[in-house]
């Protein structure tokens, strides 16, 4: 490797993953748990709005339909948002497209809060809609910008800030949703509404803090401005060696002619790290993570616990989905991010096993139930150790420029679409499989951990430009 030297985490580079990080993940996590905690009063409010429309009462299951397209249609809107990013990164800069992406964030903000006003469900869904574009897109910029300005040694750990954004506003949903706070049937359009919060702080913010250097180097050719970029955020003129670093990226770029879709798929150096992005999202979202998150609170109940613990048990797993990613922000450029990854599948697999059991013996002891609570919080553990975090960045760090913002298009569309399939396959699997549903998890993480095993190269420490190198040698296929 060449030497780099190890500039340090400078005040202005903090600004800017705070201004970058907060703004965007804020959406993405928020949004994700907020619909929880209000269930009965999001249905409630369907039902009263079409009746308004419709002067009938809704029929048979019609407001646990609409209801679900409500939640389930912020990850179709992730998926467009998803599969525009590779445009709208490369046609306005990250930060321009991080910038731009909150106009979505007002208009559904407003048709969201006030849908209740209005008398409108699918006003609400609309708005759902657009801020599930919103999150798209900046599940695909942000953790692209973060991974771009962030110096090598400390790349794993900037990129994690994204995902741990994520959980942070994860837990803050669901507390603002109880009745105590916003989750009443007055005050919950607030909820809704206050998307706008962490939007604001990315327009206030976002406009002092620079481009990405290596865009600026490599998409707009300017050279001293990227390094003025380079330089503000290092705090030093001494950027030399990422500049050269950089420009050696824009030469093996300019070895692939145009990525295209097609192009992404016929060459093998694009082809192999293009399957391993889509498998890591893959793994994120098929370990059934969000089958806990989205529905913990019924789990614990079936587990045989009472609604007020439930509830309880799916704060304190949120608190500790948090508290383990904090963690994970420093394992990461410690253990690798391999080895997280596969620790992390690992004892995924395990624990779906020991839940299984607990769940089929539930009736013998109470103590199945308890302990039931301690595998959920164990598999929520495992998830923050690596998969939570790791496939945000890891796509940026296994291409080039030239590639890049196309792979994290496809790979982070690919999350959406997983994503969605679990939020509405899971509970009818749940009335097929009943105890036993959690081994279908269980198959796909021992697969997944198989596949990282085999394919997934350690990337920690290593610059762009030799990560790639690793597959355009002809034995990485
Ligand atoms: C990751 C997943 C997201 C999940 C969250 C839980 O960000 O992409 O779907 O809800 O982790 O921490």
């Amino acid at each position: 490797m060449p030497y780099i030297r190890r500039p340090g985490l400078t005040c202005r580079l903090v600004f800017v993953i705070t201004a970058a990080a907060l703004g965007s993940a804020f959406q993405h996590g928020y949004n994700t748990g907020v619909v929880n905690a209000p269930q009965d009063l999001l249905m409630d409010f369907i039902k009263d709005s079409y009746r308004a429309h419709f002067e009938r009462e809704p029929g048979g299951h019609a407001v646990t339909i609409i209801y679900s397209i409500m939640v389930s249609i912020f990850c179709i809107g992730g998926m467009v948002g998803a599969l525009s990013t590779a445009y709208v990164a490369e046609k306005f800069g990250r930060r321009g497209a991080l910038l731009l992406n909150n106009i979505f964030v007002f208009i559904a903000a407003g048709f969201m809060g006030f849908s209740k006003m209005a008398q409108s469900y699918e006003m609400l869904i609309l708005g759902r809609f657009l801020i599930g574009i919103n999150s798209g897109l900046n599940a695909g910029i942000a953790p692209m910008y973060l991974t771009e300005i962030s110096p090598v040694h400390l790349r794993g750990a900037v990129g994690t800030i994204y995902q741990l954004v994520i959980t942070i506003s994860i837990l803050v949903s669901q507390v603002l949703g109880i009745p105590q706070v916003l989750g009443t049937e007055k005050l919950w359009p607030f909820l809704f509404g206050l998307t706008v919060v962490p939007a604001i702080f990315m327009l206030l913010t976002m406009p002092f803090c620079p481009e990405s250097p290596r865009y600026i180097l490599i998409f707009q050719g300017k050279e001293v401005t990227a390094q003025k970029a380079l330089t503000w955020l290092r705090g030093t003129g001494d950027v030399h060696e990422e500049i050269d670093e950089m420009k050696a990226e824009f030469e093996a770029m300019k070895l692939i002619p145009k990525v295209t879709v097609q192009e992404m798929w016929t060459n093998p150096w694009l082809r192999t790290p293009l399957i391993i992005s889509v498998m890591v999202m893959l793994s994120q979202q098929l370990s059934g993570i969000n089958a806990v998150i989205f529905f913990s609170t019924k789990i614990f109940e079936g587990a045989g616990l009472n609604k007020q613990t439930s509830l309880s048990a799916t704060m304190g797993m949120g608190g500790i989905n948090v508290l383990m990613t904090i963690l994970s922000v420093v394992l990461v450029e410690r253990a690798g991010r391999r080895t997280l990854h596969l620790v992390g599948l690992g004892g995924m697999s395990i624990i779906t096993i020991l839940l299984t059991v607990c769940l089929v013996f539930k009736e013998h002891s109470v103590w199945f139930s308890y302990f039931s609570i301690v595998l959920v919080i164990g598999f929520v553990v495992m998830f923050a150790t690596g998969p939570g975090s790791i496939p945000w960045f890891l796509v940026g760090e296994l291409f080039g420029q030239g590639a890049r913002a196309m792979a994290t298009s496809i790979a982070v569309a690919v999350n959406w679409s997983a994503n969605f399939v679990v939020g509405l396959g899971f509970l009818p699997l749940v009335t097929i499989l009943g105890d036993y549903t959690f081994l279908v998890f269980t198959a796909l993480l021992v697969f997944f951990v198989f596949f990282t095993y085999k394919k997934v190269p350690e990337t920690k420490n290593k610059t762009i430009e030799e990560i790639t190198a690793i597959f355009r040698q002809k034995t990485y296929q």
